[in-house]
């Protein structure tokens, strides 16, 4: 990340009104949840296999040929694990095979924008399409002696926490974009430092995100409010076989609800009484980079919404989500 989307951030974090020790517990850039692959797999398979014989016929005593090409294929795999993320365009991304993209992380990368013009003007009946957001950081809100503050956690699951393909439509003065449809939810669950785990459903759903003007520039910012649905459905079951509409009543071998109704019985309660529970989230953007030939918007964001609930037996916790968007203005 450039500083200047740094400091994006670090002033929409202030514009959200979040606390303030935001900055300070996630320090500014964030920290890549799990470093993304440097190139796709499909693709520097190849380069590693076309090296790797090369350094094992070098001219060098048999002896230590196999430590020196083990030492250069080590010194290769650590040289591809600490690139950096290489930038893919929309265009990029459309030209992979699948097999390029299978198990190389980038299917849950969001494009990015090369800089074209100064804006992308915004019609009436426009669409905004494949909006794409991918967090870099995830925090978790936790209250302290001294307050409110947020705790980095350690991303537990795989590549598969980004929203894609998202569209709705777009309308100027002011620019609102209403979320219609698209890979718009993303079970993800994140581990706090004293190892107890927090899921949620990373989601934009029915977002009405609103910005100022007809036109998207670089330092453009808009948001909104969005949905948040339950990260479990009616259909599910738990260890207990309790369920929404589905399964167990009450739990077998627990004591009944009615047995005493002392101590305990309201966590009982809770446990047993599944509720689907709808939350709500909000989330502020900046457009850092216009293509006006294309119609391509990207820049970072952060978003605020709650975790799941277990169906209604917790309360939910509050989750700080920190990463890039991007978008395609679409004119009718
Ligand atoms: C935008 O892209 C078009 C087509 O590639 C090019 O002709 C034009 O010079 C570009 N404009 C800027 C400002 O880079």
């Amino acid at each position: 990340m450039s500083s200047s989307s740094c400091r994006g951030f670090a002033t929409m974090a202030i514009r959200l009104a979040l606390v303030a020790v935001v900055t300070a517990g996630l320090g500014c850039c964030f920290l890549a949840p799990q470093a993304p692959a440097g190139a796709p797999r499909g693709l520097s398979a190849p380069t590693l296999g076309a090296q790797m014989p090369e350094a094992e016929t070098d001219g060098f005593a048999s002896g230590w040929a196999p430590l020196l090409s083990l030492g250069a294929a080590l010194g290769m795999l650590f040289g591809l694990a600490v690139q950096p993320a290489k930038a893919i365009t929309a265009e990029q991304f459309s030209q992979l095979t699948y097999n390029q993209v299978r198990g190389s992380g980038l299917a849950n990368r969001c494009p990015t924008v090369e800089s074209n013009g100064s804006e992308v003007p915004v019609k009436s009946g426009s669409r905004l399409i494949n909006v794409c957001f991918e967090p870099k950081s995830f925090a978790v809100e936790f209250e302290t002696d001294k307050g409110k503050e947020f705790a980095t956690t350690k991303l537990t699951t795989r590549q598969t926490y980004s929203l894609a393909f998202v569209e709705g439509s777009l309308d100027p003065n002011p620019i609102t974009f209403k979320e219609q449809d698209g890979m718009d939810f993303a079970a993800t669950t994140v581990k706090l430092p004293d190892g107890q785990y927090v899921p949620f459903l990373f989601t934009v759903k029915e977002l009405v995100a609103k910005g100022e003007g007809s036109s998207f520039k670089p330092g453009f910012t808009w948001g909104g409010e969005f949905s948040v649905p339950s990260y479990r459905t009616g259909g599910f079951l738990d260890p207990k076989a309790r369920g929404m509409y589905l399964g167990y009543d009450q739990a077998v071998a627990l004591p009944a609800m009615q047995a005493d109704g002392k101590g305990g019985q309201e966590d009982l309660f809770k446990e047993t009484n599944k509720v689907f529970d709808l939350g709500k989230g909000a989330i502020e953007m900046e457009v850092n980079k216009v293509n006006q030939e294309l119609g391509e918007i990207g820049g970072v964001f952060v978003s605020k919404q709650p975790s799941d609930t277990d169906m209604g037996a917790k309360a939910p916790r509050t989750i700080l989500l920190k990463g890039i968007f991007y978008g395609k203005v679409v004119n009718a």
